[in-house]
């Protein structure tokens, strides 16, 4: 028996696709650096299915189909490189290696160029979904080497979530590391999403005093609207989760959120590319400030600011909050999207954002049913620029303001933080916004350091300096933009 696929690394995430693509009809053999696992794997969980172990290297791909596919399931990092190396000398040229963590773009691009080169395949696949998804359907981003596409999309797309008339949430994304970077971002709105959800948790907790029971009550019934997302769907139940004591689980969870670097990643590359993706930001931020438990404890006996539960009305509130939730998920993906094509324009990569939007409406984390809306939006025109500017978002985000705003206002009076929520609306504020305050910041830099500005009254790119103090000289910095 020879496999279909070969995989490496037999943590939960890697034995689970093992399983889906076998239950799919592919022979898969397995090897894990620390040889137990694939006994225990092939005897336990996997016994009496076509699923080989290995014990070497040499063993692993010699039980490999040609063009050999190897799939690499280990810590994003050096631990890849790793493995490249040791496999280079035992795979031929056509050979394919996919990487299915959460790899570093970059790292995807080099090794993408470095396999090449040597007349290999290489592929940066993000999987997204956990534990239960590699089981029974993820969300697959693979991007890298094309010619690869045709030997392992009939694989990829079989044990791939699958939604509407059976169309698979994976689709080829494009060169280089453009399959991990969609991956990235997906993962940045994630941690938006999270956050925003956790702020209204917190909102509710806080401000309106509710019980676990009744949160997770509103988690429920959020979930049945326009809401309907994955994130909403287990907030509801983790919020209802009792221990053996009958204790509540999330009241004795310390408050403080890690993080992989996924986020951060995000905010790096919206950084370098000058895309304000600043729901995403705040949530990063937010985590690290969670981190600092220790000065926060402190802080809080310094800053007895207000502290105080809100004179709302409960239900129209509630309203106000699922309406402020609704719309900074739809920023944020407004936000992500932009920084997605700003990322295709700069490498080169031909995205094809509807395909994008199709392969995150199942299997993966951040799966809702207005990513149908956004999958809709860009089939209607993909050369959209903003998410924001199609019909649906638009109208959508107008309706939800009045509530977003009182929710803001009451959460500012009563000293309850709400970074990304509260970002969201400044972000939308900022866009709708045809005149801005830019003015000042340009005269404040032409003032103390001679850097010019444009004028509303002439051309666009003409320059000019103004000689502040009076005893200011002639002579002023070249204007350039990064
Ligand atoms: C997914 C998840 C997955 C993982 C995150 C968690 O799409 O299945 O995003 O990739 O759970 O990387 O990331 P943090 O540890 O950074 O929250």
């Amino acid at each position: 028996m020879s496999a279909d696929i070969g995989l490496i690394g037999l943590a939960v995430m890697g034995e689970n696709l093992v399983l889906n693509m076998e239950k799919n009809g592919f022979v898969v053999a397995v090897f894990n650096r620390t040889l137990s696992k694939v006994d225990d794997f092939v005897n336990g969980r996997a016994k009496g299915l076509k699923v080989i172990g290995t014990h070497s290297l040499e063993e692993f791909v010699s039980k490999l189909k040609k063009p050999r596919r190897v799939m690499v399931m280990v810590r994003a990092g050096d631990a890849v490189d790793k493995i490249i190396e040791m496999l280079l000398p035992l795979l031929s040229k056509g050979d394919i290696i996919i990487d299915g963590g959460n790899s570093y773009f970059e790292d995807t691009t080099r090794r993408t160029k470095e396999l090449e080169a040597k007349g290999m395949m290489f592929v940066g696949a993000g999987v997204s979904g956990g534990e239960e998804g590699a089981l029974n359907g993820p969300s697959i981003m693979p991007g890298g080497t094309k010619g690869a596409w045709k030997e392992i999309g009939p694989i990829f797309q079989a044990i791939a979530a699958k939604v509407k008339e059976g169309v698979p949430c994976c689709e080829w994304v494009g060169d280089g590391g453009a399959g991990h970077y969609v991956k990235m971002v997906h993962n940045g709105h994630e941690y938006s999403c999270c956050q925003a959800i956790a702020e209204a948790y917190w909102v509710m907790k806080e401000g309106l005093g509710m019980s676990n029971e009744e949160m997770s009550g509103v988690f429920s019934e959020w979930n049945l609207g326009k809401l309907e997302s994955y994130l909403i769907e287990i907030t509801a139940q983790i919020l209802s989760k009792k221990d053996e004591q009958g204790t509540y689980v999330i009241d004795y969870i310390l408050d403080k959120a890690g993080q992989k670097g996924t986020g951060k990643w995000t905010v790096m590359s919206a950084l370098e590319l000058g895309v304000p993706v600043t729901l995403v930001s705040e949530a990063v931020f937010a985590r690290c400030l969670s981190y600092q438990k220790e000065d926060r404890v402190f802080a809080s006996n310094i800053f007895t600011g207000p502290r105080e539960p809100f004179k709302v009305d409960q239900k129209q509130f509630l309203n106000d909050l699922h309406d402020s939730l609704y719309a900074s998920f739809l920023v944020s993906c407004a936000q992500c999207f932009v920084l997605m094509g700003a990322a295709g324009s700069r490498y080169k990569w031909d995205i094809d954002y509807a395909a994008v939007a199709h392969m995150w409406r199942g299997g993966c984390i951040i799966r809702s049913s207005y990513l149908e809306n956004i999958f809709q939006a860009f089939q209607l025109n993909p050369a959209l620029s903003n998410l924001m500017f199609d019909h649906f978002f638009s109208s959508e985000i107008q309706k939800c303001s009045p509530g977003w705003r009182r929710v803001v206002a009451a959460t500012s009076k009563s000293g309850v933080a709400i970074p990304v929520i509260s970002s969201g609306l400044s972000y939308y504020d900022g866009l709708r916004a045809a005149s801005g305050p830019a003015n000042l910041i340009q005269a404040q830099r032409d003032y103390f350091g001679a850097h010019t500005y444009e004028r509303l009254d002439r051309n666009a790119g003409q320059y000019f300096h103004t000689d502040w103090t009076g005893h200011g000289g002639s002579t002023h910095s070249q204007a350039y933009n990064i």
